[in-house]
């Protein structure tokens, strides 16, 4: 099938390498000219395990190409996935102009059916205003008086991948949400996920928007709910690794997104569950439930502050190193990332910081000011009072702590992530603090 995919980022290059690779005829189309330079000459713009590789396959088999153009791109399939972004606006609705723009870009291009697939993240009913602003600025041999002359459907197709594991996640999913209007749209979209053998879920459009929402502030309740019972854990002299293990092993709640820490961060999370706070204020439903969610996770990174100020006793002229800016490892995507906001809490207070990620160091450079970046996990350490962990990269579970333990001046470790093994270090002379398991080693 020949499909269109408008905004080549995290979410849709990897739809489209992938679609690409299940062997349908794929064009990204992406309106920073930088991007498709980038992409034209075989290389990403962003980092993410697995999709270089896979999308050198799809283009060297002539089946995956990127363009600037949303015009040439429609004319050419049938079927257009919106992958666009959809950020908050500073009172927490989505921003929804990106879509408006490209839902009238694609009007005026269309000259045959289409399938407008909503893939962004959206609020629900948004469909809806794809449809109307597709019949609004379709051009007008295509309408006569009130009359669309030009069969189209809109239908939505939440993603669910995560960062880090999007092409396995894309690849393997757990399900397959379908929200049509129409027994072509589900067709169209049954036979393009074909190859992937999924469970297929059918709803109409503005449930398969839910769904998104509603998977997504889920998953952020589970963190803050085992971040609130790392907090009590912390005072009773219990392990929260532990507790969720215990939890996790009841088959009804399921050991994933019980590992507290830091708190959540993302460029989905913390923007999703503000916008279906706000989608529900709109509704006339207080949604209290998600703004404790939300005032957690807050709580969380002001927390870790406060427990690295008690610690080192003054902050001001300190040293603190940093393992990881990432929001979670496997990628070098920093929006909303818990170490930014601690990074410069920090920094408020007078410290020094020195930071080492393995992939995410250009983009934290973009956004950190004042701080000395180091190209691995042992120089990062030199001279300083305590190391922070904010993101759990695989490589920091191999490294040899006792060359750490003798280029610091003070060995205090703050394990933001629980991954660190605390009894070894405090074995071999670290203070080791981690979130939730204090009192209990
Ligand atoms: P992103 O910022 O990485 O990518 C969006 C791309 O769209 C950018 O490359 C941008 O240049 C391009 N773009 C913007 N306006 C355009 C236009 N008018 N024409 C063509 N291209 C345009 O964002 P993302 O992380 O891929 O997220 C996209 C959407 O998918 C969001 O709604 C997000 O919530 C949702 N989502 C993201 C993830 C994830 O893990 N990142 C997972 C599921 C869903
Ligand atoms: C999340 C969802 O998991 C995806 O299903 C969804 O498609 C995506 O958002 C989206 O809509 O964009 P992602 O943000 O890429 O994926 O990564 P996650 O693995 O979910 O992690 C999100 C944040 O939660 C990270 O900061 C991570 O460190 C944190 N987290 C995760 C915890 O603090 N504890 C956990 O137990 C799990």
């Amino acid at each position: 099938m020949k499909i269109t995919i408008i905004g080549s980022g995290y979410v849709g290059l990897v739809t489209g390498v992938c679609l690409s690779n299940i062997g349908h005829q794929v064009i990204c189309v992406d309106n920073n000219p930088d991007k498709i330079k980038t992409l034209k000459k075989g290389r990403l713009p962003i980092y993410e395990p697995g999709l270089l590789e896979l999308m050198k396959e799809c283009v060297k088999k002539k089946r995956l190409s990127f363009t600037g153009s949303i015009g040439d791109a429609t004319k050419s399939s049938q079927v257009i996935f919106l992958a666009v972004p959809t950020p908050p606006k500073s009172n927490g609705d989505a921003d929804m102009t990106y879509v408006e723009n490209v839902a009238r870009q694609i009007a005026q291009h269309m000259d045959s059916y289409k399938l407008i697939v909503e893939k962004s993240t959206v609020p629900a009913e948004t469909g809806k205003k794809i449809r109307r602003t597709i019949n609004l600025n379709l051009a007008k041999k295509y309408k006569h008086g009130n009359k669309i002359l030009l069969d189209f459907d809109v239908a939505s197709n939440p993603e669910f991948l995560k960062e880090g594991s999007a092409v396995h996640d894309f690849m393997n999913p757990d399900r397959i949400v379908i929200g049509v209007e129409s027994k072509k749209a589900e067709q169209l979209l049954r036979e393009i996920y074909k190859p992937l053998k999924p469970k297929i879920l059918v709803t109409n459009i503005a449930s398969a928007e839910m769904i998104k929402h509603s998977s997504n502030s889920f998953l952020a309740m589970k963190i803050s709910f085992i971040n609130a019972v790392a907090q009590i854990c912390d005072r009773v002299g219990a392990d929260v690794l532990k507790v969720a293990e215990g939890m996790g092993l009841d088959k009804r709640i399921g050991r994933q997104f019980l590992d507290a820490g830091v708190g959540y961060g993302g460029s989905c999370f913390p923007k999703d569950v503000d916008a279906f706070i706000r989608l529900s204020e709109q509704n006339g439903y207080d949604f209290s439930l998600l703004k404790e969610v939300r005032r957690i996770n807050d709580q969380q990174r002001h927390w870790f502050v406060r427990l690295v100020e008690e610690k080192l006793w003054n902050i001001k002229d300190k040293t603190i190193g940093v393992w990881g800016v990432a929001f979670k490892p496997n990628t070098d995507d920093i929006r909303s990332a818990a170490a930014l906001e601690i990074i410069q809490l920090l920094q408020a207070e007078g410290a020094k910081i020195r930071v080492y990620d393995p992939k995410a160091l250009e983009n934290a450079k973009k956004i950190l000011h004042g701080v000395t970046f180091c190209d691995n996990a042992y120089t990062v350490v030199e001279g300083c009072d305590c190391l922070l962990l904010l993101t759990e990269w695989p490589e920091f579970k191999d490294i040899d702590f006792v060359q750490i333990r003798d280029a610091m001046r003070q060995t205090v470790i703050f394990d933001g992530r629980n991954f660190l093994d605390a009894l070894y270090l405090r074995g071999i002379g670290f203070e080791y603090f981690g979130t939730g398991r204090g009192k209990a080693l």
